[in-house]
Order: structure tokens, then C-alpha cells, then sequence
């Protein structure tokens, strides 16, 4: 996905308020994978807190920045050609954040272990409107999201709409469980 952050365009390095408000429902010293991370924002976040945080993007340059970081398994993989780089590894959360491989979405959830939590925030149609991404290729649709998590889910939060971050985006955002949610207690949201 080469559309969402133009060539030398810095990244965020600012957390997701929505990773943030979900971090806390992830088992204590938990495995983490930090999907298409980039230069590990996320992955940084949560070794901060002891998670063990696998870290894949085929982001050489934008990796090589998490060299040395305690807890956090760089991996340089291409997450949409070739043989699926995660076949049979599961952890304890899953985090996605500005992407989006629908071709890849099955073997994502796959990686979601038994109890385990998605959280998943990225653009969706209405961005354009905004600046980029732009194509509907990287813009999730109405609800998509809600629509990809197949009965294994339990979805503890959803939203979609305008946010400003500061600048103004359009942005689709879940967090699901692959467990009952009768017994979570849900973290509150705090911008
Ligand atoms: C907009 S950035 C988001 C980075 C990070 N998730 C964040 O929110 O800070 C999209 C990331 O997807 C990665 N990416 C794009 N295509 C990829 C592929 N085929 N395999 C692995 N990573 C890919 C890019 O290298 C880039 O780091």
C-alpha cells in the first residue's frame, strides 16, 4: 500500500488514541504483532508497557529504526506478495493502524490468538475528500470491517466517521475479541 504515506512524508509518530483506549484488555507480558508497522510507533507502545512485540513491514529503513528497542522483534516481510510470512503464529493482540491488504485479511485475523484482541484503525471511503489515501483500494467501506470479522469475534468497540488528527480524516476503527465480552470491563475513551 503505497498511496496512504507519500514517499518521504514523515510518519506519526503521536499513538492512536484508539490503540491507547484498547492497550489495557491485552494479557499482561502478552505477545503483540504490530501488522505493517512501519517505524514501530505501536510497537514501541506496547514493549514500553513489557509486551513482547513482533514488529513486520518490508520497510527495511523505517524498521532498522526499532534496532536495539528491548521486547520488539523487528521482521522485514512483504505482507501481500509472496508466501504468507506469519503462517501459524498467533498472538495475544494484533494491531493495524493506516493499512489495508484485503486480499490478506483472513490470514490477519488467523494471527489473532484464542482470547486474543484486534485492534484495527485505518482510512475509509469519504477520505479522499481530505487528501490521501484516496483510492478505494486503501479506504475501507461503510461497516467493512464489522463485515470481515467472521463468528470467532466478539466486537467490544466500532466506530467510523470524521476524526481530526489534527488534520481532518475519515477513518474506520475496531476492537474485537476472539473471546466472550461478558466479562470486560471497557476502557473508557480519552482523546
Ligand atoms: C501508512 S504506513 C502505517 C505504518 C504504521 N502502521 C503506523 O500507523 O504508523 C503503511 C505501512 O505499510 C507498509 N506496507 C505497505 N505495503 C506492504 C507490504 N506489501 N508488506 C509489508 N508492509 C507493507 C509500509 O511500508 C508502511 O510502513
Amino acid at each position: 500500500m503505497s498511496e496512504a504515506i507519500p514517499v518521504g512524508h514523515p510518519q506519526p509518530s503521536e499513538t492512536s488514541a484508539w490503540v491507547r483506549r484498547f492497550l489495557p484488555l491485552v494479557a499482561p507480558g502478552g505477545s503483540v504483532l504490530d501488522y505493517a508497522c512501519g517505524s514501530g510507533r505501536h510497537a514501541r507502545l506496547f514493549a514500553a508497557r513489557g509486551f513482547r512485540v513482533v514488529a513486520v513491514d518490508r520497510n527495511a529503513e523505517a524498521l532498522a529504526t526499532l534496532a536495539g528497542e528491548p521486547r520488539v522483534e523487528p521482521r522485514c516481510e512483504d505482507l501481500e506478495d509472496g508466501p504468507w510470512p506469519l503462517a501459524g503464529e498467533v498472538f495475544d493482540a494484533v494491531v493495524v493502524t493506516n493499512y489495508l491488504f484485503r486480499p490478506r485479511f483472513a490470514d490477519l485475523l488467523a494471527c489473532v490468538g484464542p482470547g486474543g484482541v484486534l485492534i484495527y484503525e485505518t482510512f475509509m471511503l469519504g477520505n479522499e475528500r481530505f487528501g490521501r489515501p484516496s483510492s478505494p483500494e486503501f479506504l475501507l467501506r461503510p461497516g467493512e470491517l464489522l463485515d470481515a470479522l467472521g463468528a470467532g469475534f466478539t466486537v467490544l468497540a466500532f466506530e467510523q466517521g470524521v476524526v481530526e488528527r489534527p488534520k481532518s480524516a475519515v477513518v474506520q476503527r475496531v476492537c474485537a475479541l476472539r473471546r466472550a465480552a461478558d466479562s470486560v470491563a471497557l476502557p473508557s475513551a480519552s482523546e
